[in-house]
Formats: C-alpha cells, structure tokens, sequence
C-alpha cells in the first residue's frame, strides 16, 4: 500500500467513526497559488522585517509603512486563485459531509479556503480582507480595491484603522483558538499541510491532537519540527499531494463494504 493509501485509509476510518477530520494549514498550502511563505529563502520574512511590518509597536511607529506591506500582500492575495490543493480539501469535506466534519483551521490570511469551497474554515491570524480600528469597536470587510491615503483612519472615531491580522506578540481571537482547541482535541486525523509549525499559539494545536490520540497526516516538501512525530509524512508539494489523497479518498468511499 502506498503512502496516500494508508492516508486515505486512516481518513476514512476516522470519518467512518464520526470521527473529525481537521486539516492545519500555512502558507505552503497557498504557495501554489503564488502567495510566498514566510520562513525559508525565498520567504517575505527576507524581505521585510517582520517587527516593522508585523507588530502592533512597528505600526505605530509607521503606519504607511506598515499598510503598503499589508496592501501589497492583500493585492497579490486577491490577484491570487484557490490551487489544486485548497479544492481538494473542500472535495473531501463534500466527499464526507455525511460521515464526519472536516474544518480547515488556518493560519493564512489569503482567504483561499473559502475562495475553493470549504465552508468551516477557522482563520486564527485573522484575514487580510478585513480592517478594524485600533480605539474604537469599528470593524470592516468593505475594503476598497485602494486606498486614496495610507494610512487610512476610522470613520466612526477618526482613529487609526489597522489589517485585522494578528501580529507577533498578539494574542489570536480568544472565540477561534478556543474552538480550534476543541477541534484539535476531539480530531480522528489531523492533516497538517504547509506549515513550518514553528510560530505558536498555532504550532500546539498538532500536539494537542496527538496528544488525544489524532493521527496526524504531514503534507510538505521539506521536514519540520513536527516530522518525527507524525503517522506519515507525505513529502511533496501540497498541490500535488492533496488531490492524489482525495482521489484514494474517494476510492475508498466508493467501494463497497469489505472490499
Ligand atoms: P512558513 O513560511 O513558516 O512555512 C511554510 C511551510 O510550507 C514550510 O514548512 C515549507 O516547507 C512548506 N511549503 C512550501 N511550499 C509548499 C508546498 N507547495 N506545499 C506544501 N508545503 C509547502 O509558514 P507558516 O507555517 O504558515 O504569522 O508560518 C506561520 C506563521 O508565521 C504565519 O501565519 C505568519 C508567519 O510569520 C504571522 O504573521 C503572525
């Protein structure tokens, strides 16, 4: 049995006992959608200082700065189209919609998943197609394909508005990890796919998993911190992988009882 098989097969066990199927996704799951990730050579990290442009103090200290960052990355996300393998994760939550849920808990802020189909989808670091201000309760997914200023202020209060994306020493919404937590505990498989699994919160959610008894499938070209600990590490590009898994999925679902 190949790699995707035995994949496929702990998938649909899991599903077939209710079990949920969670999938943990970064930014290699939307590299083939043209958007970078962050860590590596060729990440935005090597090109921007993340402390300047992904923290609340690098904001304050220049706004404008900060924003035209935020807005390339939003422009590039919304030139950006859902890749082989975010459809494949909303054809497997339609492929078992009547066995067990299939939540996508991600870390990206590309807005992606939903672009393709998956219809529970967690956004821990927030999206970058959303704004809020940084005084008062004013918050926006109306964002206008360009600002005329950088930075733009709120209209209800005159203050700062600010990406709703969370920046390193930010706290992730409370209401998202909590059931990010629950999902992580209560999963039958959990994939995890394009993720270095190095920034936390997030990067504990496998743990948390694991630790209650989840399979965890990995899907990445390259080794990470969580590899050793893995049932099966699936090594290749997620685009590729993805729907190789879907389809030995599907196969399994189609086949009749004992067979
Ligand atoms: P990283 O940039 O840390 O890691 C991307 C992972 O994707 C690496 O492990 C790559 O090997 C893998 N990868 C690259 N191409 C891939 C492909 N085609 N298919 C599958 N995997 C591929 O991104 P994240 O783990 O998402 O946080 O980073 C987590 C957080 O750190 C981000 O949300 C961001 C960042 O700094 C904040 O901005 C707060």
């Amino acid at each position: 049995m190949t790699e995707i098989e035995q994949a496929a097969e702990l998938i649909a066990d899991a599903a077939a006992n209710g079990q949920p199927i969670v999938a943990f996704t970064g930014a290699g799951v939307s590299q083939e959608s043209g958007v970078p990730t962050f860590h590596g050579s060729n990440g935005i990290w090597q090109k921007y200082d993340p402390g300047q442009v992904a923290t609340f103090d690098g904001f304050l200290d220049d706004p404008a700065l900060c924003w035209r960052f935020h807005e390339e990355l939003r422009a590039l996300c919304l030139r950006s189209r859902p890749n082989p393998a975010h459809l494949a994760l909303a054809w497997i939550e339609r492929a078992l919609s009547t066995h067990a849920p299939t939540p996508v808990v991600t870390q990206n802020i590309d807005g992606l998943h939903r672009a393709a189909g998956s219809t529970r989808v967690l956004e821990l670091h927030g999206s970058c197609h959303r704004m809020r201000c940084i005084e008062c309760e004013f918050s926006s997914d109306e964002m206008p394909t360009q600002f005329g200023v950088l930075p733009p202020s709120c209209g209800e209060c005159g203050a700062l508005l600010r990406p709703d994306v969370v920046w390193f020493g930010e706290q992730l919404p409370s209401d998202a990890m909590a059931e990010a937590h629950r999902l992580a505990e209560s999963a039958g498989v959990m994939l995890v796919i394009g993720t270095s699994a190095t920034v936390q919160p997030a990067a504990s959610l496998p743990v948390v998993a694991l630790r209650q008894g989840a399979a965890l499938i990995e899907v990445n070209p390259e080794q990470t911190p969580l590899t050793p600990m893995v049932d099966l590490s699936l090594q290749g590009p997620a685009g590729t992988t993805l729907p190789q898994l879907a389809e030995a999925v599907g196969t399994l679902l189609n086949s009749a009882p004992g067979e």
